[in-house]
């Protein structure tokens, strides 16, 4: 039932990749649908590569008219819905947003990214005055480095952290080859080849802490 939206006003924050991996990994123990709500329709190309894990469908989204009928079907159907927004403001991710359990936005550790972050947290936050309810939202900070930061990355994350009111995962999704070779191979982590993806055990362990966290977030939400 709970809907998890992946928006950001920016494109290439790591929207369509953390919800892939978000996807892969809930539909390991449960089925899931994958709105695919962006023009470009990155995941549904994903999902033509190679067979999707078995309890995971992705759905294309027919746009701004329909996305909120699109959730309601996919959300009586699976417990868990999946959003994935174009890097843009738009009135169908507000619509979407207003629809969601939590949106996540995914944010690198560069300015402009914490920047499009803090602006798509405003729009979630005016999503939810005019729905008249709180729209549970975090930031989640991708392409990290799983080793050392550099000082820039350590700053504009505590920076974020920083910021009244924002509210920053705990998990982040690492900078990996095995992430960014679902989209070359198509299927899941678990799928991919070990001898063509380096740290494909590490990207495993990250998504299945990053999913932990968000079932956490969504139990807290609904208290
Ligand atoms: N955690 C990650 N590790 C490695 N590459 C990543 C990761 N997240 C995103 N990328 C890469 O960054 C680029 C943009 O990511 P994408 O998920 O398409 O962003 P968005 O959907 O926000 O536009 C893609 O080339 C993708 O492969
Ligand atoms: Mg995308």
């Amino acid at each position: 039932m709970p809907v998890i939206s992946f928006a950001s006003c920016k494109g290439g924050s790591g929207k369509s990749t953390s919800a892939l991996v978000l996807a892969c990994e809930l539909a390991e123990g449960a089925d899931v649908i994958l709105i695919d709500a962006d023009p470009h329709q990155p995941l549904v190309a994903w999902s033509t590569m190679a067979p999707p894990p078995a309890r995971l469908s992705v759905v294309s989204s027919k746009g701004e008219r329909e996305i909120q009928d699109e959730i309601d079907v996919a959300a009586r159907k699976a417990p868990f819905v999946i959003v994935d927004l174009e890097g843009m403001a738009s009135q169908l991710a507000t619509f979407a947003m207003s629809e969601s359990d939590l949106v996540l936005v995914p944010a690198q550790e560069q300015h402009q990214d914490a920047q499009a972050a803090v602006d798509t947290l405003g729009a979630v936050k005016r999503a939810g005055r005019t729905g008249r309810r709180d729209i549970p939202a975090a930031v989640l900070l991708t392409r990290t480095k799983a080793a050392v930061k550099s000082r820039t990355a350590r700053f504009i994350a505590a920076q974020l952290r920083g910021i009244e009111g924002v509210r920053v995962m705990n998990v982040e999704l690492n900078e990996r080859d095995a992430f960014s070779a679902l989209f070359s191979s198509g299927g899941g982590l678990r799928q991919l080849d070990p001898n063509e993806v380096r740290g494909i055990d590490k990207a495993i362990l990250n998504a299945v802490a990053f999913a932990r966290e968000v079932v956490a977030l969504l139990k807290e939400a609904r208290k």
